[in-house]
């Protein structure tokens, strides 16, 4: 669960709506709780905010793959980093709302967009992997695999490339087309830049230098070889299920 703190009511006194429209998709699949129109009446308005959810092991339980004090650091201040970037965001948004005044519009919507991508990459992230990973998927994320890459060799070939290979810092992914209803590959660069809109993130990688230089150096292909062997597939097929069957696009 990506983790969104309940509203709040602050102090000010304000007759405006604010609510946060997530897009979809993500939202509801990976499991982010969509936010719901906020009830407001004459005096009070409400913000909301989100919360960086606990990593779902030990900080030391994915070495020898990635060390306690990489996920420790990379967890504990670059994830709550983006959470609280994303928090910012949409409190200058409230705040332009109550004041009318949208001169900053352009550069806090992007700071949302890049902020709030970083949370929910990280949020998946954490449960791509485990202690207990590797191997193979089975069932029907299986059978997809092998359908739209050829082979279950062909698809890792292909994310690999595709992490080992973002221009400077960004991440390798598997997401759901919702279009297609196939698996696809894509890079984001960045956390948001050249990703798909309305694809739902399966499994990712995230290959900006502060998930492995500590401990891999420069060497971002043995990041990448290494990661295979702590992949949580039951996880990933999870949300391949909910994905597969969510039919967001057929009035489309
Ligand atoms: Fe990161």
């Amino acid at each position: 669960m990506i983790n969104r703190n309940e509203p709040t009511t602050p102090p000010t006194a304000s007759t405006r709506r604010s609510f946060l429209q997530m897009t979809g998709l993500t939202a509801g699949i990976v499991g982010i709780s969509t936010p719901t129109a906020i009830a407001n009446d004459e005096t009070t308005t409400t913000t909301m905010t989100y919360e960086l959810p606990p990593l779902p092991y030990e900080y030391d339980a994915l070495e020898p793959t990635i060390d306690a004090k990489i996920m420790r650091l990379h967890h504990d201040k670059h994830h709550q980093g983006y959470v609280d970037g994303a928090n910012a965001a949409l409190e200058s948004l409230a705040e332009m709302r109550q004041s009318g005044n949208f001169d900053d519009v352009k550069a806090v919507k992007r700071d949302l967009s890049f902020n709030l991508s970083g949370h929910v990459n990280h949020s998946v992230f954490w449960k791509s992997m485990s202690p207990d990973g590797g191997g193979k998927p089975n069932g029907e994320l299986a059978d997809a695999i092998d359908e739209h890459f050829g082979s279950f060799e062909g698809f890792k070939e292909d994310f690999s490339a595709a992490a080992k290979n973002v221009e400077g810092s960004g991440w390798g992914m598997l997401v759901f087309d919702h279009i297609s209803n196939e698996p696809m590959v894509i890079q984001a660069e960045n956390h948001n830049d050249i990703a798909v809109q309305g694809s739902t993130p399966l499994l990712v990688l995230d290959v900006w230098e502060h998930a492995y230089y500590l401990q891999y150096e420069n060497k971002r292909g043995d990041y990448v070889d290494n990661f295979w062997s702590v992949v949580d597939w039951d996880s990933v097929a999870k949300r391949y299920e909910t994905a597969r069957n969510a039919n967001v696009f057929d009035d489309c």
